[in-house]
């Protein structure tokens, strides 16, 4: 809003025009002329019941109503059939108000989106960068997903959908989690999203109150804590190391668990690390949830990329018990090259997905109509496009593990799922940001630092590119930490 706008509602010593005018306003000869207060029919008008007004009653003109809202935060106050919301502290000065919410200060921006448009930018400008920096797969988005989009919106399947989605997909969805998951929901389970990201976010803000405790193992994916953190919540950072595979053992989440703790992210096969839970260690993760009557939220959006014969395993799957404290959160984007398609979705039980719905459609609504019919595409076509890039996936990932490994000072861990590299660069005596600058600068290849998954001693390849990306971009990476090393090998003392 422009410094006019926003003058000419509150006035230049920033109080409000409107509050200066109401003792010249007559207010008792309208009452009458009022007799009822209808069910709001105007979007900006908040539902109020049907009551008959009368100077004494709390909705008069005569008596602006503070209705106490969420521990007294938000007041409603109504007069001359205006409703509004306002907040503690509203007569503070203009230049106050445009300060940030304290929350904007609390979390970061996404370091991998930064790094994926620099090296975007890099590229745009003709420098040759190699690129391992984007979580998504490099392929097009199979033909006949793309097809079944193209016919909705010639259909003009293009209005309003229902917030929750469009009913069709939540049936497939919950068709997929009972034949490839082993789970028993039903298409009311089901929420559809803009994306993964959405889902759990959605699902946080259902669930989190300030102070509730979420344990996340660490490194995670780094948007789970910066989600708790907006939602008022703790996050639990429980960090790990390779000697477990980058995965929380049972004691260590025992451990963590407090009165306070309400979630457990879980995540696997795993962003950063590509690592992927043994069935045996889902089983043993479960009875712990149970034991300590808390939430899980298994995020299974690499389920489908997986090598070696790794199983994937959905801990809800396990039993009454452990099905009752468990919400899914999945999407396409992965699986079936849809990045940009922004289609995600939750499942679990129905108060919670309720929840989500509700807190969706005052946010983003319902997700694209005619996107929605691509994503029914997928699940109800053949699974050959989702086998063909796994396939391509595992050919790159041999590659560029044995190559990481063939490098002096880097040690890097076999992933048995995603489409990631998370090698240990704590021998060349640098952090990893500083790493990871010095190697797109010098070396023009983008890799994430590991701070930003909770992990300063490791950085993050990509290796959803293709084959000759991978193979130069190794040679400069060799190049690079063998400069590295031997600098730092002339900096220490002899
Ligand atoms: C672990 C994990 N969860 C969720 C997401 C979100 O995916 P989407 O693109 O569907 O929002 C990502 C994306 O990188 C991810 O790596």
């Amino acid at each position: 809003m422009g410094r006019q706008g926003r003058q000419g509602r509150w006035g230049r010593q920033g109080r409000r025009k409107d509050k200066l005018l109401l003792p010249l306003i007559p207010l008792v000869p309208l009452v009458p002329l009022v007799p009822l207060v209808p069910l709001s029919p105007c979007p900006l008008v908040p539902l109020v019941p049907l009551v008959p007004l009368s100077p004494l009653s709390p909705l008069s003109p005569l008596s602006p109503l503070s209705i106490p809202h969420k521990e007294g935060i938000i007041k409603r106050k109504i007069s001359f059939g205006i409703v509004r919301y306002s907040y503690k502290g509203e007569n503070v000065p203009l230049r106050s108000k445009m300060k940030l919410a304290a929350r904007v200060s609390q979390v970061s921006p996404s370091l991998t989106l930064a790094i994926a448009a620099k090296a975007k930018a890099m590229k745009a400008e003709g420098i040759d960068v190699c690129s391992f920096s984007a979580g998504e797969p490099d392929f097009d988005t199979p033909a006949h997903i793309k097809a079944a989009a193209v016919k909705a919106l010639d259909e003009n399947k293009t209005k309003y959908g229902a917030a929750s989605g469009e009913p069709k997909l939540r049936e497939a969805i919950a068709h997929k989690l009972k034949t490839d998951n082993h789970l028993d929901y039903k298409a009311e389970n089901v929420i559809v999203t803009n994306g993964g990201k959405h889902s759990l976010y959605n699902l946080i803000v259902a669930l989190i109150d300030p102070g509730d405790e979420v344990i996340i193992p660490a490194p995670y994916w780094l948007s789970y804590p910066e989600m708790v953190i907006l939602a008022g919540g703790v996050p639990v950072i429980v960090p790990t190391d390779a000697s477990t595979g980058y995965k929380i053992t049972p004691e260590k989440l025992r451990e963590a668990i407090t009165e306070k703790t309400k979630l457990f992210v879980l995540n696997s096969p795993s962003n950063p690390t590509g690592m992927v839970y043994t069935p045996e260690e889902i089983r043993a993760i479960a009875e712990i949830i149970v034991e300590k009557d808390i939430l899980v939220v298994s995020d299974e959006i690499y389920e489908k990329i997986l090598y070696d014969g790794a199983e994937h395993l959905c801990i809800g799957s396990l039993g009454k018990e452990i099905f009752a404290r468990t919400i899914i959160s999945n999407g396409f984007a992965k699986a079936y090259s849809m990045t940009g398609w922004r289609i995600g979705y939750l499942a679990g039980p129905t108060e919670i997905i309720k929840a989500t719905i509700t807190i969706q459609s005052h946010s983003t609504s319902n997700v694209c109509t005619f996107a929605q019919y691509g994503a029914i595409a997928a699940l109800e076509s053949s699974q050959d496009c989702v086998e063909e890039m796994r396939q391509a996936f595992a050919k790159r990932r041999q590659v560029m593990f044995d190559r990481l490994n063939a490098i002096p000072g880097l040690t890097c861990e076999k992933p048995d799922g995603a489409f990631y590299m998370f090698p240990d660069i704590s021998k060349i005596g640098i952090k990893s940001l500083e790493f990871c600058d010095a190697l797109l600068e010098k070396e023009q290849v983008a890799v994430i630092p590991g701070v930003a998954f909770g992990a300063d001693d490791n950085i993050r390849l990509s290796y959803a590119t293709d084959m000759a990306t991978i193979e130069k971009g190794m040679d400069r990476l060799d190049k690079f930490v063998r400069s590295a090393l031997a600098s730092s090998a002339s900096r220490s003392p002899i």
